[in-house]
């Protein structure tokens, strides 16, 4: 078959492209190793930033996002003895929204606009060095299957092939600590997500809706999530973020989902090679402290789509030759600033180290400037930076 753009992964990065793509008058197909259940059912980031929800809202993307997510000022840092509120909208003018990425999923699959191949095997990229660039995979009814196309975007994670397609410089950094992420049936002890410095280790109080709450705790690599029980996880839980302090209380309730992330920072250089672009988890990873993942793989699909209709619809080349640069200003802004959060939060067990933590989060909630830097890059900035 032929189509105008192949696009290899039907997450949020891909479905969105697909969509941005037919709302250009560009066509585009989208082929998938999972199935549809899986790919709708992860669970992933819960925090949209105000450019994140402007586009989705401009892409016809935003009813239930403005019905059922939640708006959020900003958040609370704290370390013991002390809880902190940065507020974004006085900040930096901007808010955030609560609104898991299977929601921002689920919406793409309502629109409806992407021709998509899932529980596809073997997927390859062929000539992407020339104008004339293909995919081959193995259908879900065990048919082989070729779309050819003028351009492939590679938005398959880093698991998928098309980062490998790209003759590239790495960078990395990998962390010496994980998350413990849980899901609990039960009201949000917080209005607002509360990031916790501890001596035991960090602790996040997230939240997907009214009724269901996401928690994180920092433990070690390797951590077996088997080996913490739910009574354990709730009682370190209210030690790390506070429990009894001023009156707060955190309220524990049956826990859905307990899982354990990695944390890593990974940026893969140039994003294009010939007529082929990645975006998203596919050339970059963050470190999920500050919420960033998802919104980035937006800003680079928003970018991307430009880009693609440009080049496809008027032969222009200009937003297609510097795409990787544009992206990548943003792309390394934010993996800055995760890095920055990740450190500034997670215990290494040295004390200097815990000095200086304490001394940074001291500065950042009493130093309007400090605090406008954070809320800035929290909230987020301009899809273009
Ligand atoms: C989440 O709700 O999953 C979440 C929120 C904020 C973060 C990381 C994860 O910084």
């Amino acid at each position: 078959m032929r189509t105008q753009v192949a696009i290899v992964g039907a997450g949020p990065a891909g479905l969105l492209l697909s969509h941005l793509l037919a709302r250009g008058g560009v066509s585009s197909v989208v082929v998938e190793t999972r199935s549809q259940e899986y790919v709708a059912s992860r669970i992933r980031a819960g925090i949209l930033e105000h450019s994140s929800v402007e586009l989705l809202q401009a892409a016809g993307l935003g009813t239930r996002l403005r019905a059922e997510g939640h708006e959020h000022r900003g958040i609370y840092l704290q370390w013991p003895g002390e809880r902190h509120h940065l507020d974004f909208v006085d900040l930096a003018g901007r808010s955030v929204w609560v609104y898991g990425q299977t929601e921002v999923q689920k919406d793409l699959v309502a629109a409806g606009t992407a021709e998509v191949y899932y529980s596809v095997a073997d997927t390859a990229l062929h000539d992407v060095e020339t104008d004339r660039p293909y995919l081959t995979f193995v259908d879900e009814h065990g048919t082989a299957r070729r779309i050819d196309a003028d351009a492939v975007a590679g938005c398959d994670g880093s698991f998928g092939p098309s980062r490998h397609a790209v003759p590239a410089q790495n960078f990395e950094r990998v962390y010496p600590y994980s998350w413990l992420g849980i899901l609990a049936d039960v009201p949000p002890s917080t209005d607002e997500l509360i990031y916790a410095w501890h001596p035991d280790g960090f602790a996040l109080h997230s939240m997907r809706s009214p009724t269901v709450s996401r928690l994180y705790l920092q433990v070690p690599n390797g951590t077996d999530p088997a080996s913490w029980s739910d009574g354990r996880i709730w009682d370190e839980l209210a030690l790390r973020l506070g429990h009894g302090q001023d009156g707060w209380k955190l309220t524990p309730g049956p826990i859905t989902d307990k899982s354990v992330l990695p944390m890593r920072s990974h940026v893969q250089t140039p994003m294009r090679h010939g007529r082929l672009f990645l975006a998203g988890d596919a050339a970059h990873i963050v470190p999920p402290t500050g919420a960033k993942g998802l919104n980035l793989a937006i800003a680079d699909v928003a970018l991307l789509s430009r880009a693609l209709i440009a080049l496809l619809r008027s032969a222009d080349e200009t937003l297609a030759a510097t795409y990787s640069d544009d992206a990548l200003r943003r792309v390394w802004r934010c993996t800055h600033f995760s890095w920055w959060m990740t450190t500034m939060l997670h215990t290494s067990g040295d004390p200097f180290d815990a000095q200086l933590q304490l001394a940074q989060l001291k500065w950042v909630t009493s130093s309007q400037a400090a605090a406008t830097g954070l809320a800035e890059n929290y909230a987020g900035l301009d899809i273009g930076i």
